[in-house]
């Protein structure tokens, strides 16, 4: 058996893979970027094809950077864009429709019908989430309405549905296992959080029958062994978990009242409130942060969908920059007499407010307005959402204890000027670890703890170290002044206006 363990980070614009010695060190490491398609407005799909490709091509490539070879991997850990939706034909293994991304819209009426049958309330009560398209049920009802001949075989139990995780390990396996971990299942919207079982109600309510549902283990379960014929050995999955739980996990922040922010794609933060289950009264998430040895702790999550995607917006849609690392210098070079303000509701707005029919809008323009302060624009605008979201959490998590750190990663946190201006618009301090691969690491440690390469929790976290902590600068009359225009920018994007 090796002594490396290889972590798998399928996300929504690219596949990664990281090789790590048993030291925790990486040693090597793969991506590789895909098609991403948008038939219709507000539709946003990925090939399942294209997905695999790139993670077995990731895979191959940090292997051979790191000089090894598949005999060298002891353990594999994966980690994934979570609520996307696939499913696939259990005999011939053929996905009968293209992955629907977490991002797709195409289903807000279906949401809206359920809401005016006030319905909202007893999927809140079971999943923690809201009736949004963002979830994965009501994309597997559209799958089963609109795929010809889709529902028969799915009642004829010829039919399997699984998140991009459950995807990979039926792939990884050669179809031996049909699994997922409690923290995915948890965000389908067809699992009850507090039993952590699938629920019927839920169920009969998205019309999905229960045969296509994945078994859901332990985040460090045991998820198969990977077919020889993929790698040429066969490697024990021992971890799993969506990507924004195993960053909780990578950043350790196992205790209540830490609170880690992820920027990729979209931004999602993340509050450890341990066995509590908090019930969201401002419009947040209540979510399973991780399921080990049985052991559920929770959190409250505030997801925005458009974090990474407004720098890749500069770069792709406007190209106004050749990079997305220039977005920083570019900003820094605005007229700060300039107050203007980018609601990137591209796909609708995530937490608090819960708009799939907005879209996104500029403020403030005039004749002097560059491609400076657009850059600025977004970046501001990653940190205005960060302080709703984390105001939000405040709220609901007052009686329970403080908040105490809040640790970020993810492909933004190396702009010292939006980290600065985040902690500045927060009124609190940010944390930036060394490590900034924390979501793949924490997919890595949930295998390499579970074979026993890597240390437990207490001593993983105390490996966790800090590269630089940004401390608010900003005057308070400022930030109220910049804030308020922030709320105002919204309050006229909301769709209802
Ligand atoms: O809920 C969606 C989230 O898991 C996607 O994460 O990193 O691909 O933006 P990311």
């Amino acid at each position: 058996m090796g002594s490396h363990i290889l972590a798998i980070d399928q996300g929504t614009t690219s596949s990664r893979a990281l090789v790590f010695d048993a030291a925790m060190n990486v040693v090597g490491q793969g991506q590789k970027e895909f098609a991403q398609h948008f038939p219709q407005s507000g539709w946003v799909e990925h090939d399942p094809e294209d997905i695999w490709e790139s993670v077995d091509y990731a895979i191959r490539t940090a292997l051979k950077r790191a000089g090894l070879s598949a005999d060298d991997v002891a353990a594999i850990g994966i980690t994934n864009q979570r609520e996307t939706t696939l499913v696939w034909d259990r005999k011939s293994g053929k996905p009968i429709y293209r992955a629907i991304v977490w991002q797709d819209r195409r289903t807000a009426s279906i949401c809206n019908q359920l809401k005016s049958a006030g319905k909202e309330a007893l999927v809140t009560e079971k999943t923690g989430l809201l009736l949004d398209p963002y979830f994965s049920a009501t994309k597997v009802k559209w799958l089963l309405d609109n795929v010809e001949g889709a529902r028969a075989k799915a009642q004829a139990g010829d039919l399997a549905f699984g998140t991009v995780d459950t995807y990979l390990i039926w792939r990884l396996t050669d179809g031996a296992v049909h699994a997922t971990d409690a923290t995915n299942a948890g965000r389908t919207l067809l699992f009850d959080i507090e039993k952590g079982e699938w629920d019927d109600q839920l169920l009969a309510l998205f019309d999905i029958p229960a045969s296509m549902l994945p078994d859901v283990r332990d985040c460090d379960g045991d998820f198969g062994q990977t077919d020889a014929s993929i790698l040429g050995r066969a490697i024990p999955i021992r971890g799993v978990a969506g990507d924004q739980h195993a960053a909780v996990i990578g950043q350790a922040c196992f205790a209540p009242g830490m609170i880690k922010s992820t920027y990729g794609t979209g931004c999602f933060a993340v509050l450890n409130t341990g066995d509590t289950l908090v019930r969201s009264q401002n419009r947040l998430l209540t979510t399973i942060a991780y399921r080990m040895g049985g052991k559920t702790i929770y959190a409250l999550e505030g997801s925005i969908f458009v974090a990474g995607a407004a720098v890749q917006w500069l770069r792709d849609g406007l190209k106004i920059i050749g990079k997305a690392s220039d977005s920083g210098r570019l900003a820094m070079a605005a007229d700060p007499k300039q107050n203007i303000y980018l609601v990137p509701a591209f796909v609708g707005l995530g937490a608090p407010y819960w708009d799939a029919e907005a879209r996104g809008a500029m403020f403030g323009l005039t004749r002097n307005t560059g491609p400076e302060e657009f850059a600025r624009a977004a970046l501001e605008a990653v940190c205005y959402q960060t302080a709703d979201l984390l105001d939000a959490m405040q709220k609901d998590w007052t009686g329970h204890g403080a908040a105490t750190v809040l640790r970020v990663d993810g492909g933004m946190v190396q702009s010292d000027y939006t980290m600065q201006f985040l902690a500045d618009i927060l009124d609190a301090p940010v944390d930036r670890p060394h490590m900034l691969e924390t979501t793949v690491l924490g997919a890595a440690w949930l295998a390499g703890q579970a074979i026993g390469l890597w240390p437990g929790q207490d001593e993983f976290a105390r490996s966790w170290a800090r590269e630089h902590q940004f401390v608010p600068e900003m005057d308070s009359a400022v930030r109220e002044e910049k804030l308020a225009g922030w709320r105002d920018a919204v309050s006229r994007t909301l769709s209802g206006r």
